[in-house]
């Protein structure tokens, strides 16, 4: 009894001094929190700012500064190739590690960080963590997303060349400054529409923004970045209804809208099958056929999700890489005369094929190599080591730690040879390039590659030389760097561009 009275008042007193020291209790915790992760938790042992060890603000703060992939190059250069990036993070820089974290089948998984990106109730191939779910949406989606299949789309996604090209022709023919890289980001825009919606947006044909879509895309991933370096903020930060009544307020969910209103036209219109002609095997159609066949595995839910990925995903990635590559010829008088040389002196068609591009290979080595320095994903690439510890790179982690890699930073080993931030694409062309090659994390890797790059390179390599081959490009402002913010994907601007004709 005199026991339990003297406990309930030593209680008592504690929560009286709780109560009128409050900042100091809390100033406290923070701080021992702290002093454990740094010196006592089982990443302790590994390099990397304080600020870092102790908190994942830090992560959030470079993610909001935009430039997440610089910052990681710096911290790699400061700390080595392993740094712990936040309390339960570490950073991988060396290629070996990054495939052991990325090789399908070893066990890692993907983290919270994707659950912070839309849609919310209906995850995509991007954001779905469960490996089960994943691996069922993907077992449909790879088949409209196989090179056979995005070759099949080819006549739709030379219409949008050939509409580019004329656009171009009208800066070449005026002598006004065009925006080159904003041009690539429409026409990457509309490609998406062709492929997946056999939709023509007219992103080109405008010349805009339209409905500030890729605008809205960009400050949701940039959002979403921010909230996915601390997920557990995300119920508040993103889910709760509140933020959400909020984001309908500032701008609808247009690529929601966009993804929906397709399919509710093509359940209404369908003529043949899934499909607006029988011939034109888009995305969308082979997504509806997929889930018909058997829609236990596949729902119509998966159905707009994977659609509204395509939005999501694949033109700012795309848009990206084409900046990149275009600033640097642009920038490198001698290699841009090399590379109209070679494209100038192979005959190709008027529609460049994929065949023809794979056979430049000075281009195919100037495409590496800006993919190689200036990967479209700027943000680091996140896994938990399976429950039990995984080797990475010959050493032992334990499990649910989370193991993360930046292209940017693991682009830049000495595996790619000399002067490694040096836009050099002969770095390709001699000596044995295979393991250089086999570790370019430009798509990402192993199980969770990425879905879309058959699209993105078809695009890519028929649009480039064909640009190339048409038209000579100056930069207005040589010497100067594009603009770039990284939201998940580099966003650039700045690739101002004066234009003459060939022919
Ligand atoms: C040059 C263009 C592109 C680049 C550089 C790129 C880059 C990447 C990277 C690095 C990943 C891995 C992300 C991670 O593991 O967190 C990824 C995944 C993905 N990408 Fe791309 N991407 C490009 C184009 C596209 C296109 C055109 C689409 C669709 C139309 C697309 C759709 C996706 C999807 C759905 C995933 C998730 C794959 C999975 O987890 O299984 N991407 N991409």
């Amino acid at each position: 009894m005199v026991n339990d009275g003297t406990s309930s008042a030593l209680v008592a007193d504690i929560l009286v001094l709780v109560k009128n020291n409050v900042v100091l209790f809390l100033v406290l915790l923070v701080l021992s929190r702290c002093i454990y992760h740094r010196y006592f938790h089982p990443l302790s042992k590994y390099p990397g700012p304080l600020a870092c060890s102790c908190t994942r603000l830090w992560k959030a703060w470079s993610v909001y500064n935009g430039h997440t992939e610089l910052d990681f190059i710096d911290l790699h250069r400061k700390y080595g190739s392993i740094v712990r990036v936040a309390p339960n993070e570490l950073s991988f820089a060396s290629p070996k590690a990054a495939h052991d974290i990325l090789a399908p089948g070893n066990g890692f998984t993907k983290t919270e960080f994707y659950k912070a990106f839309p849609p919310k109730h209906a995850p995509d191939i991007f954001t779905e963590t469960r490996e089960w779910k994943h691996a069922a949406m993907k077992r449909v989606a790879v088949v409209p997303y196989s090179l056979a299949s995005v070759q099949k789309m080819s006549p739709w996604i030379e219409d949008v060349q050939n509409e580019f090209i004329a656009k171009i022709g009208e800066y070449a023919d005026s002598g006004r400054v065009c925006d080159l890289g904003d041009l690539l980001h429409y026409f990457a825009f509309d490609v998406i529409g062709e492929f997946a919606f056999s939709q023509r947006y007219g992103f080109v044909a405008q010349e805009r923004d339209i409905g500030g879509t890729i605008k809205l895309i960009d400050n949701v991933q940039w959002y979403d970045g921010i909230v996915g370096q601390v997920p557990e903020l995300r119920h508040v930060l993103r889910e709760s209804p509140v933020f959400q009544y909020l984001l309908t307020l500032l701008s609808p969910p247009q690529v929601t809208q966009m993804a929906l209103g397709e399919i509710a036209k093509r359940k209404k219109n369908k003529t043949d099958g899934f499909f607006l002609e029988p011939e034109r095997r888009d995305l969308l159609g082979q997504l509806m056929e997929g889930s018909a066949r058997d829609p236990g595995k596949f729902s119509e839910m998966d159905v707009f999700s994977v659609a509204h990925g395509a939005i999501g995903a694949g033109a700012d990635s795309t848009a990206s890489t084409m900046q990149s590559f275009f600033h640097f010829i642009l920038s490198n008088p001698e290699i841009h005369r090399k590379l109209s040389e070679e494209i100038r002196g192979a005959h190709l068609s008027p529609n460049v094929t994929w065949a023809e591009a794979q056979d430049l290979p000075y281009f195919q080595a100037c495409l590496l190599e800006a993919m190689r320095l200036r990967p479209a994903v700027g943000l680091s690439i996140p896994r938990y080591v399976p429950k039990g510890g995984a080797m990475i790179d010959g050493t032992n982690y334990p499990g649910g730690i989370v193991a993360s890699i930046n292209g940017w930073a693991v682009h830049r080993d000495a595996l790619f040879g000399d002067n490694v931030d040096q836009f050099r694409p002969e770095r390709w062309l001699s000596g044995d390039v295979r393991d250089m090659k086999k570790h370019m994390y430009q798509f990402g890797g192993g199980g969770h590659l990425c879905i879309g790059r058959n699209l993105a390179q078809f695009e890519m390599n028929k649009i480039i030389p064909q640009l190339l081959e048409n038209f000579d490009f100056e930069l207005v402002y040589p010497g100067r760097p594009v603009k770039s913010h990284s939201t998940f994907f580099v966003v650039q601007s700045g690739l101002e561009v004066f234009v003459r004709r060939r022919k």
